[in-house]
């Protein structure tokens, strides 16, 4: 580097953050691949990573980013045929620029959804709503996002459909429809069915879960994963790994932790939600729910690895060591 182009970099180095105030320790995204998974990664968006050590504590510890909010169907297209590509748009560029792989999340939910497709009517509109808007979404970020939670908690507790109008103007038709549009939008991502509660075996929504993901495979449904939120409280991370090999037992590729936040964050069910990843060979990676306590929509549970001030937590401490990194 040139004398003049060191000079000019200088005010830039100096206004960075000290490294003790912008990254934890050790990286829990390395310390995971090092220890065969895929990602550790944690959900954000624009305007969290344009401020405090958001953008700081995820370009130095998770290898992968969700969009909390910014590539659900209320957020890119509230009004029908108009898109608001910016927020998406920037998570997707900071992704790339930054080295991070990206889940998408999601292009089929009941909720954030635009009032012009709660109120179609009829069901080949709703056929062509959904076909559009997976091709649309999925096309502009081809090569980019790896992962797509296709659809995403459809299932009620006791494992049957959701009602909405996806369900109630197609039946479990809207499934299939969307996963094969997803297929046919980008034939390299890993397609993922997502949803919460998913926390413990046996339980009524797991069970649903792997019987119908098994019949729509059977019957040809493009149906790459399993994602379970996991957003939990105390005590419950110790079923976790049952519950993820129940799921893993469906004939999907992959099972997936991609919401996980723990209400105040005891460093026994952190380590038992990593270590039900390890054991379950198709668990390729874990996402947390934002980065620090301050921005989590669990306000007052205090359930993520970062602190109000962004200092690690025992938790993330704890993860590292269990990852003998
Ligand atoms: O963007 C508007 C802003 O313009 C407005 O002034 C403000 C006033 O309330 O609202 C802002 O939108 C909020 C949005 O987050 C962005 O901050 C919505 O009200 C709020 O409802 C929305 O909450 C999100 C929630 O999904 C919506 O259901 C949470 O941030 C997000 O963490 C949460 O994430 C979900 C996953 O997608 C699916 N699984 C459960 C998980 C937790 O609920």
């Amino acid at each position: 580097m040139k004398v003049s182009a060191i000079a000019a970099a200088a005010p830039l180095v100096a206004a960075l953050p000290a490294i003790h105030e912008r990254q934890a320790d050790a990286s829990i995204h390395d310390a995971f691949v090092a220890a065969g998974k895929t990602y550790f990664g944690v959900a954000t968006d624009q305007g969290l990573l344009q401020r405090e050590s958001n953008a700081a504590i995820i370009q130095a510890n998770f290898g992968q980013v969700t969009g909390e909010n910014s590539m659900k169907w209320g957020s890119l297209e509230s009004t029908q045929g108009s898109y608001n590509w910016g927020p998406a748009d920037f998570l997707a560029d900071w992704a790339v620029e930054n080295g991070k792989e990206i889940r998408g999340h999601t292009l089929i939910w009941h909720s954030q959804l635009p009032g012009w497709v709660e109120n179609i009517g009829d069901a080949e509109t709703l056929r062509e709503a959904i076909r559009n808007h997976v091709a649309t979404v999925m096309g502009r970020y081809k090569g980019k996002i790896f992962h797509w939670d296709v659809v995403n908690e459809i299932l009620n507790e006791d494992g049957t459909l959701r009602d909405s109008v996806f369900s109630r103007l197609l039946g479990e038709e809207f499934v299939q429809i969307a996963f094969e549009a997803a297929r046919e939008a980008d034939p390299d991502a890993i397609l993922y069915i997502n949803d919460y509660n998913l926390d413990q075996a046996n339980y009524g929504k797991v069970n649903g879960m792997v019987s119908l993901v098994t019949k729509w495979v059977e019957a040809g449904v493009p149906i790459d994963g399993i994602g379970t939120q996991t957003h939990i409280s105390e005590g419950m991370g110790a079923n976790v790994h049952g519950a993820l090999e129940q799921l893993a037992s469906a004939p999907v590729n992959e099972v997936a932790i991609t919401e996980l936040d723990i209400r105040n964050s005891p460093v026994e069910d952190y380590t038992a939600v990593v270590q039900a990843c390890l054991d379950v060979e198709k668990c390729t990676g874990i996402t947390v729910w934002g980065v620090s306590d301050k921005d989590s929509w669990r306000q007052g549970d205090n359930p993520l690895l970062f602190d109000g001030s962004f200092a690690p937590k025992d938790a993330y401490n704890a993860i590292i060591e269990q990852l003998g990194a």
